[in-house]
């Protein structure tokens, strides 16, 4: 298999130089992997570092896009402290993106930021739930019609605990693989969904196939194990970036990570022909959205 996780030395948040090649590498579903750009925190905001900085009622901590904080422990003052520390890292992923993917700029849609301060390993959860199983990023709840989802990382682990991923193969093969096995798409199904409120909006054939490739790999322990992969353990103290629709990749171990989810239309990619929509539809030979 051609190597899944290209490194980049860039040292600062906004390069002088970005390559046509870094963006051919990433629309293709690798991880850019930048091992000297780092998230940094204040002595300050060090003791945010513990798995007690989320309230225990939340899955996740998250500075919504509107500025609002949620899930996190602490009083008002530690809140506005995390508030911005996590904003600080929204800032920095954007102009990343902004320096390396300057096209992309207008058409991003901004999700909420996400600091995950608990630890991998010890999370137990139902085996669709379970990111350390190989996957593509797919959500139920949550139609997206084609629309990419890229993901800027940070593992900011005080103690020097690496961040451990393993990465699958190119989505091309994941889909040959699991298209075949897939359930047929019922519309009348999506009508009841979403009628029902269990999706928010109509759930298309697109958004229907990305949840039973979700599954199929997920659910395939023979897959989990035997499907061509690499085992990668980002530093504590770097940063890498996917588009995590398209690049098969499950977590393994490590603690505290700053996240950034960006939205992309698949047309507003430099090689639209690269998305996941684009190769499920020459896949199936049909409109999916
Ligand atoms: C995932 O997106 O599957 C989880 C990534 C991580 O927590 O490192
Ligand atoms: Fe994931």
């Amino acid at each position: 298999m051609e190597r899944q996780i290209v490194e980049i030395d860039i040292r600062t948040w906004q390069p002088d130089s970005a390559s046509a090649e870094w963006i051919t590498t990433l629309e293709a579903g690798k991880v850019l992997y930048f091992p000297h750009l780092a998230f940094n925190t204040s002595e300050s905001e060090r003791r945010f570092l513990t798995h007690a900085a989320r309230d225990p009622k939340s899955r996740n901590i998250s500075l919504g896009a509107d500025g609002k904080l949620k899930g996190a422990a602490g009083d008002a003052l530690a809140q506005r402290e995390m508030a911005a520390m996590i904003g600080r890292f929204r800032g920095q992923a954007q102009t990343l993106i902004g320096a390396i993917l300057p096209r992309y700029s207008e058409a991003l849609r901004l999700a909420p930021t996400s600091y995950r301060p608990m630890l991998v390993e010890t999370r137990t959860q139902s085996w669709r739930a379970d990111d350390r199983r190989l996957h593509v990023d797919a959500f139920p709840s949550r139609p997206n019609y084609g629309e990419r989802i890229l993901r800027v990382f940070a593992n900011l682990n005080p103690d020097g605990a690496p961040r451990v991923w393993r990465v699958g193969e190119p989505f091309d093969l994941v889909a040959q693989r699991f298209l075949p096995r897939a359930k047929p798409y019922v519309r009348w199904q999506a009508k009841v969904l979403s009628a029902s409120h269990v999706t928010k909006s109509f759930r298309s054939e697109y958004d229907h196939l990305m949840l039973q490739l979700h599954d199929g790999m997920k659910s395939d322990l023979d897959y989990q194990r035997n499907a061509a992969q690499v085992t990668m353990p980002f530093p504590a103290g770097s940063v890498w970036i996917c588009f995590s629709d398209q690049t098969s990749h499950a977590v393994m171990s490590g603690q505290y990570m700053m996240e950034q989810t960006l939205h992309l239309p698949a047309d507003r990619q430099y090689d639209p022909a690269s998305s996941p929509l684009a190769v499920l539809t020459r896949l199936t030979g049909r409109r999916l959205v």
